[in-house]
């Protein structure tokens, strides 16, 4: 007989939550397991157009244009959230790029597309989200980062690696604003996940031995039902041994 889950844990009832990036790969994962879950999604796109809305009640999934490279974006979404549901209980900045940029390869432009889209934009969606996170007492901040943002492993983009380390620290500074008024922030760190981004890429780890995006989405899913006396400041996942992580 499965253990009933500890009363002190959260439930989805009315949750509002945000995802960046959900058309496909790791953000599409988490939203297909949460809105299987109960909660009421607000889904950022970049194509809103091209949303594929199987598995997805239209009563319960809000659906925004959300471009990370695009600034006035990220408040419209917000805002238009708050609009649909009336209140905003977490924020998952999953939304990323990945490009190879190295010592001896790639130019700034690729290293200023990193930054925009994997730094400013989850920065600025924190910043927006914050106010409405806080209202609730229980507001989660869920950043996909990276095993990359807890190391530096050679021949991965330095550039990519940079913009890792980046939202792990961003996500501290989140754990600090947020906090007295009950909003968690947690790094995930995954390895390599069985997505497009890293289809191709040399000397990446072997499909069969990569993490299952449904993985992620099972470990977002507890993520949110932790309460505010149980916070995660990190989580890392690795598919791969490696000395600490
Ligand atoms: N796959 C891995 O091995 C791995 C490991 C650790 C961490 N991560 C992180 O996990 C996150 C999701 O990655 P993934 O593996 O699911 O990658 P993916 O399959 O390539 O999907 C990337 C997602 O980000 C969206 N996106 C890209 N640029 C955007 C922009 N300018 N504005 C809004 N959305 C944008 C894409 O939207 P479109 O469909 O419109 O392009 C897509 O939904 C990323 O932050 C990535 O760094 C991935």
């Amino acid at each position: 007989m499965a253990d009933a889950a500890p009363a002190s844990m959260l439930t989805p009832d009315g949750r509002v939550v945000m995802i960046s990036g959900a058309s496909r790969g790791i953000g599409l994962a988490i939203a297909r397991k949460l809105a299987s879950e109960g909660y009421l999604l607000s889904l950022g796109l970049r194509s809103p157009a091209r949303y594929n809305s199987d598995g997805f009640d239209p009563a319960t999934t809000f659906i925004h244009e959300f471009d990370a490279a695009e600034p006035a974006t990220a408040l419209a979404w917000v805002d238009a959230t708050v609009a649909r549901f009336g209140r905003i209980d977490g924020l998952i900045n999953n939304a990323g790029i990945l490009r190879q940029i190295d010592f001896d390869s790639g130019d700034e432009a690729l290293l200023d597309a990193l930054w925009a889209i994997n730094v400013k934009a989850p920065f600025r969606l924190i910043r927006h989200a914050l106010p409405h996170l806080a209202k609730g007492g229980n507001g989660r901040i869920i950043n996909i980062a990276s095993t990359d943002g807890k190391r530096y492993r050679p021949g991965v983009s330095i550039g990519y690696t940079m913009s890792k380390h980046a939202v792990v620290a961003l996500t501290h500074a989140a754990r600090f604003a947020g906090h007295d008024h009950g909003v968690r922030a947690t790094a995930l760190c995954p390895g390599a996940v069985d997505t497009d981004l890293i289809a191709g890429i040399p000397g990446v780890t072997p499909r069969q031995d990569r993490i299952d995006p449904a993985t992620i989405a099972q470990t977002i899913g507890f993520l949110l039902r932790l309460p505010n006396s149980s916070a995660v400041a990190e989580l890392v996942m690795n598919t791969r041994l490696e000395t600490w992580i």
